[in-house]
């Protein structure tokens, strides 16, 4: 056991609270950020005098090492220490001596702590946002070439009007867009340093926390201490924005199930994405798809988890916050788990568009556009519905689609009909007349892809980046 507070105790702390309490097996991840704070606060101590030019250079020096010799793999973070930042603290004194013992001055693991991991969390999200960016160019490729992909749109998951696979994906590539908005307005809400908050009540020392979070890449510092350490909003917030993610692509998932399945057959996942059965030789399995979906609750999990941890906590700081690293850790690591092999599996994905239109044919998903010709005949829509609806019912007994019956058959039920009724209900038509701007026809879709290329082209410029790294 390696404390950093035991002067005030008379007795080792038992084994098992010890363990307990202590947080290296899951916060060692922050090693990175902890470094980087400390050599912005150490150099803020030196430009305020606090601490000498010597002390500061020799405290970055053997920070600098630690942190190095971390990433090579000769030193080893051990867990006889009870969290990330005693170990770090404990190496530098081992290595700089009394310079290492400065290093805490006007700070308290409370805000050092909130600082790293804010740090963490504002470098995952651009990293997340790298991985919705891959999958939005891939959906925007996919549209791109299937402007004239029919399939069936469902509500109820039943056929109802036909679109293109363009338009279906279209749909996704706005979801994914709006994740990436929520990021974006994330981060830069959450990026203003909370290090010189103290333990909760800022310290004595002349800190200069303006030029702190200037050194850290921040917008500027917190404004109340106590907030400062106690503050998890931002973390909920993006529990909040990655359970929406999985959400999105949960539903996603669902449908490639679906689309897989021998009843649909619109898509064939690739061999390298599905997975067989130990008994049935036939099958071929789409796990990755169903995974996603299955750690859609996973993550939704970490959202509830941390926001009933906070919700009776008092000011400031309590030792219920640690709680929550391994949630946010999990959710990082399992949402872009799941975009990347999302994204491959959508690579690599076979769409089979005749089986895809044909499906689009049958099940009367031009009946709309039937009961639209004939108002265009003058007939008003609600006795047109009616004509079409009755018609259906014809065809149903006959098994067959509206476009397969005769003249003389359509003409029976209203005399309305013309030769040009079966232009009117091709598939090609009930599509491509579809040209409000967001609809499936060709040119509505062109302008909306243009959009989205701009979109993708246009960066996101992110305001900060820490000068330490
Ligand atoms: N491991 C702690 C956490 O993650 C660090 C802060 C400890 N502060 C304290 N006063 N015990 O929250």
């Amino acid at each position: 056991m390696a404390q950093l507070w035991g002067g005030r105790f008379t007795k080792e702390t038992d084994q098992l609270v010890y363990n307990f309490n202590a947080s290296i097996s899951f916060d060692k991840k922050l090693y990175r950020q902890d470094i980087e704070g400390s050599i912005a606060h150490v150099v803020m101590l030196a430009k305020q005098g606090i601490l000498t030019t010597e002390e500061k250079d020799a405290v970055i020096k053997g920070l600098t090492s630690i942190r190095e010799e971390l990433e090579d793999g000769t030193l080893e973070i051990t867990e006889e220490y009870e969290d990330i930042h005693s170990f770090v603290e404990a190496k530098l004194i081992e290595r700089v001596g009394e310079a290492g013992k400065k290093l805490h001055t006007g700070r308290s693991r409370n805000d050092q702590v909130a600082l790293d991991m804010r740090l963490y969390t504002r470098a995952e999200i651009l990293e997340i946002d790298l991985l919705l960016k891959d999958l939005l160019k891939e959906l925007l490729s996919l549209m791109e070439n299937n402007l004239e992909t029919y399939m069936p749109g469902f509500t109820h998951l039943q056929k109802a009007q036909p679109v293109t696979l363009a338009h279906h994906l279209g749909a996704y590539f706005e979801m994914f867009k709006r994740d990436r908005e929520r990021l974006k307005d994330i981060y830069s809400r959450m990026n203003y340093c909370p290090l010189g908050a103290g333990a909760l009540a800022g310290t004595t020392y002349p800190l200069d926390r303006n030029y702190t979070a200037s050194l850290l890449g921040f917008e500027g510092p917190t404004l109340n201490s106590m907030d400062s350490v106690s503050d998890r909003d931002y973390l909920i917030e993006f529990l909040a924005a990655m359970s929406t993610i999985m959400m999105h692509l949960s539903r996603f998932c669902e449908e490639i199930i679906l689309w897989n399945s021998n009843e649909y057959r619109f898509i064939e996942l690739d061999d390298t994405y599905s997975t067989g059965s130990s008994i049935m030789p036939q099958k071929k399995n789409p796990d990755i798809a169903e995974l996603v979906r299955g750690k859609t609750g996973r993550v939704y999990g970490t959202l509830v988890s941390l926001l009933t941890t906070m919700k009776g906590i008092p000011l400031a700081y309590n030792k219920d916050m640690q709680e929550d690293k391994e949630l946010t850790f999990d959710a990082i690591d399992t949402v872009k788990g799941c975009l990347a092999l999302f994204t491959g599996m959508l690579k690599t994905t076979k769409f089979n568009k005749e089986i895809m239109a044909k499906s689009a044919m049958n099940g009367f998903t031009n009946a709309t556009d039937a009961a639209d010709y004939l108002v265009g005949k003058g007939v008003p829509f609600r006795d047109a519905h009616g004509i079409i609806g009755k018609l259906v019912l014809y065809c149903i007994e006959k098994q067959t689609g509206i476009e397969n019956l005769t003249l003389e058959e359509l003409k029976a039920v209203s005399p309305v009909f013309e030769a040009d009724v079966y232009e009117a209900v091709s598939l090609k038509t009930c599509v491509e007349k579809r040209l409000t701007l967001g609809a499936p026809g060709s040119e509505a879709m062109k302008e909306v892809i243009g959009l989205g290329k701009k979109y993708l082209e246009s960066e996101w410029a992110k305001t900060s980046d820490s000068i330490c790294f």
